[in-house]
C-alpha cells in the first residue's frame, strides 16, 4: 500500500514538472505580453492570431517562423497596416517567442 502511494506521488511530480517545462503554445501566449495587442479571433491593436495564421498558411513554415520571431523581438511594421509592433522586452525569452509564433502560425 505504501509503495502504491509513493508511486502515485512520483507520477504526480513527473506530470507536474512536464507541464511546467512544456507549456503549450496557447498557454505561453495567454501569459505573454502579446495578449495586450493580439486576440485569437478578433482584431485588437495588432492582427488576430487567425489572421496571421491565414496570411502565412501557404508560405514555408520554417522561414516564416524564423522571420516572425525576429520581427517580434526587434519590432516592425508594414505587413498588416500602419500600426507598428514594438520590440519585445528581453524578459520574454527567445524560446517563448518561438513557441508563441509557431503556435500562431499553426493556429
Ligand atoms: C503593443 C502592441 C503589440 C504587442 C505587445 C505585440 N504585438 Fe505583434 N503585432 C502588433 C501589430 C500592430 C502588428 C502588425 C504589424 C505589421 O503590420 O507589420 C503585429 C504583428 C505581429 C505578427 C505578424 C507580423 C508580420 O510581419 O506578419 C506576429 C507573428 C506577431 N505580431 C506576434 C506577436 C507576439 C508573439 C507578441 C508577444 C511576444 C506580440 N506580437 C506582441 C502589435 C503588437
Amino acid at each position: 500500500m505504501k509503495s502504491v502511494f509513493a508511486l502515485g506521488v512520483l507520477l504526480g511530480l513527473v506530470s507536474l514538472s512536464v507541464s511546467a517545462t512544456e507549456l503549450s503554445g496557447e498557454a505561453v501566449f495567454k501569459k505573454s505580453p502579446c495578449t495586450a495587442c493580439h486576440a485569437v479571433d478578433k482584431k485588437s491593436v495588432g492582427p488576430s492570431v487567425r489572421t496571421i495564421a491565414n496570411f502565412y498558411k501557404d508560405k514555408d513554415f520554417a522561414t516564416s517562423s524564423k522571420q516572425l520571431a525576429d520581427k517580434v523581438r526587434i519590432g516592425g511594421k508594414g505587413t498588416f497596416g500602419v500600426i507598428p509592433m514594438p520590440a519585445t522586452s528581453n524578459s520574454f525569452s527567445d524560446a517563448d517567442i518561438k513557441t508563441v509564433v509557431e503556435w500562431m502560425l499553426k493556429y
